[in-house]
């Protein structure tokens, strides 16, 4: 049986003490919540990868960073490291965010580094693939998803150690959500290309979430859907209530 995974990814928002607070409130609002069938994860810009991690020693969630160098370490400016979260306790990293694909030019052979990086140092790697607008609109959404898949997930062994995030570009931070069959359909497809590439087994116990514009009105609707395990959200998770609202709906499906 898969958790439901709920994910905030902050982006490059926050300071120090919004940050603080939120993290102390989150924690106020999960301790008398059941998460035994929910997983809530925050990923904070990498400075406040400590004082998060501190705070989510005494709560119910769990933090991941939201990227990190394919290098294992040197004279890189700027960067961090794998080894550096892992010194950390960081047990999740997103990788492959379409801003990174897009402003930095991350290409499916750096994501795939990253990954195994991560995997050397069992760090959950949150793997995001998704379509553009103009690629879905040229009908090549399940081509593009195919070919992250491939690219990202190169020589990678899975054993309950991957979570997806399919997020479509055109739904991320627009207020566009993917309709509910939208999205079932291409996770079903991910889940399929698991099985056929890796096991039955392997196929069954991968979170597959979905991102872009996931928010206290939509999240159930797109939660109930047979493939969808989860969100990864950017902007309803800046809002404590938000994102708590979203939890509690996780767990009461
Ligand atoms: P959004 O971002 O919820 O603001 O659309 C999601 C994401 O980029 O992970």
């Amino acid at each position: 049986m898969r958790k439901i995974i709920i994910a905030g990814n902050w982006k490059m928002n926050m300071l120090f003490t919004e940050a603080e607070d939120f993290l102390f409130e989150l924690s106020d609002n999960l301790e008398e919540k059941n998460l035994n069938s929910v997983e809530v994860v925050i990923c904070p810009p990498s400075v406040y990868l400590e004082l998060s991690s501190d705070i989510a020693d005494d709560s119910k969630f769990f933090i991941g960073a939201q990227n990190v160098n394919d290098n294992s370490n040197g004279a890189y400016t700027g960067e961090i490291s794998v080894a550096m979260l892992d010194s950390m306790d960081i047990p999740y990293c997103i990788i492959g965010h379409s801003e990174r694909r897009k402003y930095y030019a991350e290409s499916d052979e750096v994501i795939n580094a990253k990954l195994k990086k991560l995997h050397e140092n069992e760090i959950v790697p949150i793997f995001c693939i998704g379509e553009t607008l103009t690629q879905r609109e040229q009908n090549i959404t399940k081509d593009i998803i195919l070919s992250q898949l491939n690219g990202g997930l190169k020589d990678v062994e899975i054993e309950d150690n991957v979570i997806i995030a399919y997020e479509p570009v055109w739904a991320i931070g627009t207020g566009k959500t993917a309709t509910p069959a939208q999205a079932q359909e291409i996770h079903a497809l991910i889940r399929e290309w698991l099985e056929e590439n890796y096991s039955k087994d392997v196929s069954g116990n991968t979170p597959i979430l979905y991102g872009g514009s996931m928010n206290p009105e939509n999240v159930k609707e797109l939660l109930i859907q047979p493939d969808i395990d989860g969100g990864l959200i950017g902007g309803a998770a800046l809002d404590v209530s938000k994102f708590s609202s979203m939890v509690a709906t996780a767990v009461e499906l």
